[in-house]
């Protein structure tokens, strides 16, 4: 039995690819091992947003290299945007390698990890990059692959990842993403509501459709052109699924259309993540985002309209080329305006390969990209704190997930233990509950509020199987639309 290591960085999509990869080599008879040093296959899946997150790959990189010399027959992969970005050059800073496979390739890793085993010699798989053939050769080298799932890898057992759309198209300044996952490409819906359904049937309650660009999905031309919204249409018939949601949004392409089929369709999540990254319309103009702070305001009043009790939550780069304390202020006052649920805050790192590193200097100085990290990161906290603040006393459906961060930390088993799940709009709940809870949409009275965990108790304290079936067989819609 070979048994396989992987460690994944980076965002959801890589989360969903270890999973496919998972999935293929079990089929080839491996099985998971859980750590590095007790598997023959040490895999990792990278990340290229930041420098950071290549470093640190590096550097674990730099530690097998005793181990390669000591147990030369264990195979050392390199997959990912990293493997993508770099190709030979990972071969070059750690030669013991075997193989490196970009994030368009992964299908092939089962037949390279072989053929490495074999003694053929390292091993590259890459796709071509945005001007290395014809536009349809260049989508086909970047293509996912549709295999066969495995539901071990997920982060629970009734919560899964689809992919709806591969690439992007919008070539933000500053972002390795384009080359890195190639062109967008929407994947066919009905190849998405077939996969949607095997999850259902395997018990998952909540799917998360992932696109780098998720709402600017689209499949087909002209008047058959089929969107986001028709997908959540098509999905939300789907028996057994109880939650929908997408990530991540392009603000410019969240229309009305779509806004109203969230409102529309009550297993459909009122949560909302779409990055603003800068507060300034000169920065965003540089970043090349194609909207202005006008027209984010825009489509926040359509969302307010729509959905008046939707949660929002944003991503912002600081510390951009050229970004002044004034420009900083304007992101600043957005942050207080829009009341985000939470955000997500960078530093800002430069890229070779993306406009961004071509034209312009990297001349905030890293201490004030720090600063001005911090000082965003308390005001955006501050208001998550008082929104969830508000929200005392009330009763959300919560989606149970299993036992909490502090719970596994503190390695507790159960079965009364401190669990944790989300509500509807994707807030966090820890509550005093049961590890056989997990799975379960329980109704949870909200007592408590921090920044980032609201804190509730059951309110079914100790609920008879028949309670809970009964709970479980609530109408959809019947949950409630906020929190
Ligand atoms: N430097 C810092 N942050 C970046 N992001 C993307 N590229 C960079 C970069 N070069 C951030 C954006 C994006 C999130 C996934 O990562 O905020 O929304
Ligand atoms: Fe990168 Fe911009 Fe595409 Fe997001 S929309 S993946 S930030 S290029």
């Amino acid at each position: 039995m070979m048994r396989l290591y992987i460690e994944t960085v980076g965002c959801q999509m890589n989360v969903l690819d270890s999973e496919l990869v998972v999935a293929s080599l079990k089929r080839q008879g491996y099985e998971l091992a859980r750590a590095a040093d007790q598997a023959d296959t040490i895999l990792f899946n990278t990340c290229s947003v930041r420098q950071h997150a290549e470093d640190k790959v590096y550097s674990a990189l730099g530690k097998l290299k005793r181990t390669k010399q000591d147990f030369p027959d264990k195979i050392v992969g390199v997959l990912g945007c990293m493997a993508q970005k770099d190709q030979q050059r990972v071969f070059d800073r750690a030669p013991y390698v075997d193989l490196v496979v970009g994030p368009g390739q992964l299908h092939r890793v089962p037949e390279l990890i072989e053929e490495a085993r074999r003694g053929a010699g390292r091993q590259l798989a890459v796709s071509l990059g945005r001007r290395e053939g014809a536009v349809e050769a260049v989508r086909r080298s970047h293509e996912s692959f549709d295999p066969l799932r495995d539901p071990e890898m997920r982060p629970t057992p009734f919560q899964a990842y689809l992919r709806i759309q591969v690439g992007c198209d919008k070539f933000c300044a500053y972002c390795v993403v384009p080359m890195t996952r190639g062109p967008e490409q929407g994947r066919h819906p009905d190849a998405i509501v077939a996969e949607a359904r095997t999850l259902a049937d395997q018990g998952c309650l909540e799917i998360v459709l992932l696109g780098q660009t998720v709402n600017s999905y689209r499949y087909g031309t002209g008047p058959a052109t089929v969107r986001l919204a028709h997908l959540l249409e098509r999905l939300h018939a789907i028996d057994g699924i109880r939650r929908l949601k997408f990530v991540t949004g392009f603000p410019k392409d969240m229309t009305r259309e779509l806004l109203e089929a969230v409102r529309d369709l009550p297993k459909v999540s009122p949560y909302l993540h779409v990055p603003l990254q800068s507060g300034s319309d000169p920065v965003l103009e540089r970043m090349k985002r194609g909207y202005t702070v006008d027209d984010y305001r825009s489509m926040m009043e359509r969302i307010r309209d729509t959905l008046p009790d939707a949660a929002v939550s944003s991503d912002f780069i600081v510390g951009f080329c050229g970004e002044t304390e004034d420009d900083f202020e304007r992101t600043k006052e957005c942050v207080r305006a829009f009341r985000f649920k939470n955000s997500f805050i960078f530093k800002y790192s430069e890229r070779s390969g993306t406009k961004a590193a071509e034209r312009f200097p990297d001349d905030v100085p890293d201490g004030i990209k720090q600063r001005r990290n911090n000082e965003l990161l308390e005001i955006q906290n501050a208001i998550s704190e008082e929104d969830n603040v508000r929200l005392l006393g009330r009763t959300f459906d919560v989606l149970v997930e299993g036992p909490s961060k502090t719970a596994r930390k503190k390695g507790e088993e159960g079965p009364d233990i401190q669990m944790t799940g989300r509500t509807h709009c994707d807030r966090i709940v820890v509550f005093d509950g049961e590890t056989r809870q997990a799975g379960r949409i329980l109704p949870i009275t909200i007592y408590d509020a921090s920044a980032h965990t609201l804190f509730g108790i059951l309110d079914i304290p100790d609920p008879t199987p028949q309670v809970y079936s009964l709970l479980q067989g609530r109408s959809r819609g019947d949950e409630e639309r906020c929190g």
